[in-house]
């Protein structure tokens, strides 16, 4: 069964199908409006949204599709107790395929290891979030023509931020790619997200601390939000919810065909007066969103129905081991769910097979 997990659970020729059918969608949308008529998509959020959640509605609609769902765990049997597995597998009885948003690293994909329809991750914790990088290539591609070649400036809270997590890991697929970690210390990348920066063939890397040092060599400028939620107290957060605010003066050094792009929403990191600029990208991002989850949805659904739409590549996760620890990562799934241990990577790079996290941090 083919499930959206990550980035990586699709080679470059599928993401590049991917891309295409969304643009044909975009531009035949009369075409698809019936090609998933007696589908149904199960909408289970655990965690609050309002892109995500609504364009995998507007999507399977638009496919002709209907839609079931909770977007607040409490009003779910969840709140008696009830385990992730036990939920989806359930939830296999009643719709065609899931997509699942959850606050715990690797709760998709344990839904994916219990569910006998497709999964879709909509984000788990502050993991990936893989169909928002689907959509950030769908934007990069259509405004600037192309996914290999680029300078990228990724800035703001890269520690917690899924959005750059999946973004890092899509961009190993494409050629000549150069990241600018534009951050703090404390809201740096975390240690599995640098070590595949480090192995990857395709992109290199800098770190700045300030955005006015990086963006005119960008081709895109790549905002985050300072996730409040995921932080363990709120001091911590109130100590660098402030330190990067993108506004017009700043811009003034950038390039003119630079886009700037941010997952939203936003709090105060982009200013308002940046909108009316034609670089700002941001909300023809999150309409891209839509077109790009009614191909994944379609795709994906067909390819469970046993129709070959591009031939088939081997999962690039890498294969799991047994471990012998536990993974310490409160914030993970497997901290609530009972779950076989699972590791990728060997010796000092040992990773939780679920969350992604060193086992030796
Ligand atoms: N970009 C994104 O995931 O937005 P939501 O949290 O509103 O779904």
């Amino acid at each position: 069964m083919k499930h959206c997990i990550e980035p990586n659970d699709f080679s470059k020729e599928e993401l590049l199908n991917l891309l295409s059918l969304a643009e044909d969608m975009i531009a035949q949308p009369e075409q698809f409006q019936n090609v998933c008529q007696g589908k149904q998509l199960a909408t289970l959020f655990y965690e609050a949204s309002t892109r995500t959640r609504l364009s995998f509605t507007s999507a399977m609609l638009s496919l002709g599709g209907s839609v079931l769902g909770f977007d607040n765990p409490q009003s779910s049997s969840v709140s008696k107790g009830e385990t992730l597995a036990d939920t989806v597998r359930v939830i296999s009885e009643y719709a065609d395929i899931i997509a699942i948003r959850h606050p715990q690293e690797g709760a998709a994909l344990v839904a994916s290891q219990y569910a006998s329809i497709p999964v879709i991750n909509a984000g788990d914790g502050s993991h990936s979030h893989p169909t928002q990088t689907l959509t950030d290539l769908l934007t990069i591609k259509r405004e600037l023509g192309r996914l290999d070649n680029l300078t990228i400036g990724l800035c703001g809270d890269l520690k917690y931020g899924r959005t750059v997590h999946s973004l890092i890991k899509a961009m190993s697929t494409f050629n000549n790619i150069h990241f600018v970690l534009v951050s703090t210390e404390d809201l740096g990348l975390p240690q599995y997200m640098l070590d595949e920066l480090s192995e990857s063939k395709n992109i290199t890397f800098s770190t700045v601390c300030d955005i006015e040092k990086a963006i005119s060599n960008l081709d895109v400028l790549y905002m985050t939000r300072v996730q409040r939620e995921r932080f363990p107290n709120l001091e911590d957060y109130e100590r660098v919810k402030d330190a990067f605010v993108l506004n017009t003066e700043k811009l003034q050094r950038a390039k003119e065909k630079m886009i700037i792009l941010h997952p939203l929403p936003r709090v105060n990191e982009i200013t308002e007066a940046v909108d009316n600029d034609p670089r700002a990208a941001y909300f023809r991002q999150a309409g891209n969103g839509k077109y790009i989850r009614m191909a994944l949805i379609y795709t994906l659904i067909k390819k469970a129905e046993g129709v070959q739409l591009s031939p088939e590549v081997p999962r690039l996760r890498g294969s799991y081991s047994f471990a012998t620890t536990r993974c310490n990562n409160p914030t993970c799934i497997s901290a609530s769910e009972v779950l076989y241990p699972l590791v990728l990577g060997s010796e000092e790079k040992i990773r939780c097979a679920y969350c992604e996290h060193r086992l030796t941090d």
